[in-house]
């Protein structure tokens, strides 16, 4: 039992840790930060799982973006992130994404994973939405999970402690500097650890959605983590919903169906069997980015020529068997275990949320705008702009998890213990939640149903507004921690809520369509390149969007 005073909290924890780097989320861009910062001192790398299960990156099924080829190019590759992002992506970021993929590529190599090759043994790429060049590398369609192997693999031969199911619940402040942070192990038992510098590698959060591809952590704690602790947040409302999630059975409602799938040929169809890309990019068809694929698909369903379970169709039966076989293996066995042959059928396909664009505004070694707090991978912004091209993601682990793990190993010593001003409301918040009334799930289901609802693909100010006041409402219940190990969960609740509280007021923010952002009920009259706003910003000191000065 846990008791509201600071001082007994810090005398009472069951654990406290003390290390130079803390690394909060094991996913891809937090298990390449670890690697990097355990060249400089104790690194602890904490999982609200196990680490390499949890996070979404094993989930990413299509590809890592690489410039390999000569008739490719890094110039070629950031004007295409840039335009996909519609001209929202800090530019800076843009660039060392692009220059340092393939390095951060020859590390997976080097360490072990291996990525498809060509008949000449040079590795594969495959066309993605939004590319001049196929530049998409692969391991079949499990690329995520081959690139994770790897690092769990890495990690096991390296000194870096593991806490494993174990959840992040607060970062610790000693005056305005990020000091460690408080977490429950899976019984609820608390533990404490302090540390030198602290990197926030959560992952996305797009679980706040009703329909969603990411993976049951991906409820955007360290969004919520890092605004609490003062940090600034830009351009939350840029939620992709990636074109294709499953639509049936109901329970595999969002799971994603690869982009690898319209790569490699892929058609989509509308119930009336017309090729409906033409009449949204007659140019690029099903390989346009990802924010015009799924407007279109939502807009056939919309407009009445949906599927019986309401998605459109997306068909491989005129590819070769073969190909279907060795390039998208776990779309084929997926889909059987579904009762349908994709060799001969067609998938039926609907838009889910995916991935948050937005995130802790972060320099290019990962710096948020709070000192000793460092962001990488998707808790991050600024990298994609207002869309995300496929491929992009995994490459932007590997990259900024390197920068940040580095980042953080170089910063300095501080002095060596965690303050009882930093444990504060700890204690009073978990006993809040032992007093709580209402079970996680009930306000869980009701959140996702609202910004499903309020802050999907298409949003009004009327529907942001009445998204933003559920959200508000929900604040206002105080979620149930039946036992101890239900503590964690009733933090993540509140996390939850804070994080569709910054997306809704970040959508109201920005009053014109932009990338995945589109306000039906503002009409722009710009070009995105020549757009008068900037990132909107939000954090405990402010919020407002930035004005850019633009060419006559
Ligand atoms: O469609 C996919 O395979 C997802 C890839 C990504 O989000 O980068």
């Amino acid at each position: 039992m846990y008791l509201y005073n600071a001082r007994y909290i810090k005398m009472h924890a069951d654990v406290e840790v003390d290390c130079h780097v803390l690394v909060i989320g094991s996913g891809g861009a937090g298990a390449r930060a670890a690697l990097e910062a355990s060249q400089y001192g104790k690194t602890v790398l904490v999982s609200r799982t196990l680490t390499g299960k949890g996070g979404c990156t094993p989930m990413a099924e299509g590809g890592y973006n690489a410039v390999l080829r000569n008739a490719d190019s890094c110039p070629m590759h950031v004007a295409d992130t840039l335009r996909g992002g519609a001209y929202l992506n800090d530019p800076a970021l843009v660039d060392i994404l692009v220059r340092e993929s393939p390095e951060r590529m020859a590390d997976l190599i080097r360490w072990g994973a291996v990525f498809d090759v060509t008949d000449s043994r040079e590795i594969a790429q495959r066309p993605f939405g939004g590319q001049q060049f196929p530049r998409t590398c692969y391991a079949g369609d499990r690329t995520g999970h081959e690139i994770m192997a790897t690092l769990v693999e890495q990690l096991r031969s390296r000194d870096i402690e593991q806490l494993q199911e174990t959840t992040v619940i607060e970062l610790l402040l000693d005056g305005g500097r990020v000091c460690g942070a408080a977490m429950l192990d899976r019984n609820g038992g608390l533990l404490l650890c302090r540390a030198d510098a602290t990197v926030l590698a959560t992952g996305g959060g797009t679980r706040v959605y009703d329909i969603s591809t990411n993976c049951a952590a991906g409820t955007g704690d360290g969004f919520a983590l890092g605004y609490r602790a003062g940090a600034e947040l830009i351009d939350m409302e840029m939620v992709q919903f990636h074109p294709t999630g499953a639509v049936y059975p109901y329970n595999a409602r969002g799971r994603l169906i690869t982009e690898a799938v319209r790569g490699e040929g892929g058609l989509l169809l509308n119930a009336e069997g017309e090729r409906f890309m033409h009449r949204y990019d007659p140019e690029r068809m099903e390989l346009s980015t990802r924010d015009v694929v799924a407007r279109a698909i939502a807009t056939e369903i919309l407009e009445g020529r949906g599927t019986p379970h309401n998605g459109v169709y997306l068909d491989v039966s005129h590819l070769p068997a073969p190909t279907i076989e060795e390039r998208l293996p776990i779309m084929l066995e997926q889909f059987l275990a579904f009762g349908v042959d994709i060799r001969k059928e067609p998938m039926e396909v609907a838009p889910t949320a995916h991935h948050i664009m937005g995130g802790l505004r972060i320099t290019p070694s990962g710096q948020t705008t709070v000192p000793g707090l460092f962001a990488c991978g998707e808790v991050a912004g600024g990298v994609h702009g207002a869309n995300r091209l496929g491929g992009n993601a995994l490459a932007d682990t590997q990259v900024f998890g390197k920068r940040a793990g580095e980042s953080a190993g170089r910063a300095a010593k501080q002095s060596g213990a965690i303050p009882i001003s930093a444990i504060g409301a700890i204690g009073a918040r978990l006993e809040r939640f032992r007093a709580g009334s209402v079970p996680p799930i009930a306000i869980i289901e009701t959140l996702r149903r609202a910004m499903w609802d309020g802050a999907g693909i298409f949003r009004t100010e009327a529907s942001l507004t009445t998204a933003g006041e559920t959200v508000a409402s929900l604040k206002t219940r105080t979620p149930q921690a039946r036992t101890d190990r239900n503590l964690a969960e009733c933090c993540t609740v509140e996390n939850m809520l804070e994080v569709a509280g910054l997306i809704v007021r970040g959508a109201l923010l920005r009053r014109e369509s932009r990338g995945a952002h589109v306000r039906k009920d503002v009409r722009t009259a710009w070009e995105p390149a020549q757009s008068p706003y900037g990132h909107t910003f939000q954090s405990r000191s402010g919020e407002g969007i930035e004005q850019r000065e633009v060419a006559a």
